[in-house]
């Protein structure tokens, strides 16, 4: 292959990790356990109220932090939730949680510059650290301690260079969620080691162990935390691409110079939508909430009893991270075999860090009749 007018970076890099939209359908009756992108549709109230807006105008360019009205109701939104005072120009509306990762990196990170990152964890973090000239330093959390964070090998990551921590509990590809107490040596972490910690807090309707809390609300955080929202998976808003980032102000004003130069704004219409899903959230959230829950213990619930799969209880989130490793495939030949024998896809783990290797990620953005339907398969399997 002839890369002649490619960045070096990028030569020979193109790795296709499609999970949704045009992924192909090998076989009629495939079930697809791959997609992060929730089955259900947009709350009606959203799209209703975001099309007439659409209609009376709000078709344009739109203030480059967002629209004021919507960055008031995220304000509103953090009073109310968290009892947190975010100001205005804390505020900035970005396009979905993915730019938003990507804008704060370039506005945090010096070439050079380490950034912690648990694996395994969502794929594209070590990548978005790297365009912005950072290194990405890999802390693993495994099956044998629930996944939970082991701050001896935290610590034991930590060098001069070491920048921002990100954080993400709920968590992809995990289920774990963590605790207050865990949250809270995660800030005296952070504190102790003059870190930034960027807080993906993207599932944050899906903790059903206990009411979630971010960490930019802990004594002394929220100075050092930049936070993303998305209204993606709270709010069933995937194709929106529409999220938030709170942050110190000096931080938010550059990471609005940095997206005048990538998109300008969000787009307008999904502003609105994020708006209208803002003001109507209580009256939808918990619906949404309950239906996942119910899948991920219905999943979780027929997964255990799989003689060949070890896992601990998922805290919250729409994934399980099941080890098939006692069937002596890898998660890549186990999903492979998923695929050729049930067809079902399933993502391997090691797609998400080399701690996944002996995992697959199932994902429950399918009805409760339908993860059934791809259990009984997955029971039929034999393994010589
Ligand atoms: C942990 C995590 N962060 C960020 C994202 C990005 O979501 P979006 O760009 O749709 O806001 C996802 C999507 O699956 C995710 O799982």
């Amino acid at each position: 292959m002839n890369y002649k007018f490619l960045s070096s970076k990028y030569a020979g890099k193109a790795i296709d990790r499609s999970t949704s939209g045009d992924v192909p359908v090998e076989y009629d009756d495939l079930i697809n356990l791959s997609i992060g992108d929730p089955d259900i549709p947009t709350p009606r109230v959203i799209v209703e109220e975001a099309f007439r807006d659409a209609l009376a105008g709000h078709t344009k360019y739109t203030a480059s932090r967002g629209y004021p009205q919507l960055r008031q109701a995220i304000c509103k939104f953090y009073k109310d939730r968290y009892n947190m005072e975010i100001t205005d120009g804390q505020v900035f509306v970005s396009t979905a949680g993915s730019v938003a990762m990507f804008l704060v990196m370039q506005a945090l990170l010096d070439e050079g510059d380490q950034v912690l990152i648990f694996e395994p964890g969502f794929f594209p973090y070590p990548d978005q650290v790297k365009m912005a000239g950072g290194v990405p330093v890999f802390v693993s959390t495994v099956l044998e301690e629930n996944f939970q964070i082991n701050f001896d090998r935290l610590e034991k990551a930590v060098t001069e260079k070491t920048k921002a921590i990100i954080i993400n509990t709920p968590n992809n590809p995990t289920g774990v969620c963590y605790t207050p107490q865990t949250l809270e040596k995660l800030a005296d972490f952070a504190i102790r080691h003059d870190l930034v910690a960027v807080a993906d807090d993207i599932y944050t309707s899906f903790d059903y162990t206990q009411k979630f809390t971010p960490i930019a609300s802990y004594p002394g955080m929220f100075e050092r935390t930049v936070t993303i929202n998305s209204f993606s998976k709270n709010f069933i808003m995937t194709g929106f691409r529409v999220g938030n980032i709170v942050a110190p102000e000096y931080i938010i004003n550059v990471i609005k110079m940095i997206n005048e130069n990538v998109v300008y704004t969000a787009p307008s219409i999904s502003q609105r939508a994020a708006l209208h899903g803002l003001e109507h959230f209580d009256e939808f959230e918990g619906e949404i909430s309950a239906i996942f829950k119910e899948r991920v213990e219905y999943a979780y619930n027929r997964l255990k009893n799989i003689p060949y799969i070890d896992m601990p209880r998922p805290g919250g989130g729409f994934y399980l991270f099941p080890s098939v490793k006692r069937t002596g495939l890898t998660g890549a030949q186990f999903a492979k075999k998923l695929m050729d024998e049930c067809h079902i896809r399933v993502i391997p783990g090691g797609a998400f860090g080399e701690s996944g290797l002996y995992h697959i990620r199932i994902s429950c953005t399918v009805s409760v009749e339908k993860l059934a339907q791809a259990f009984d398969r997955m029971e039929k399997l034999s393994f010589e």
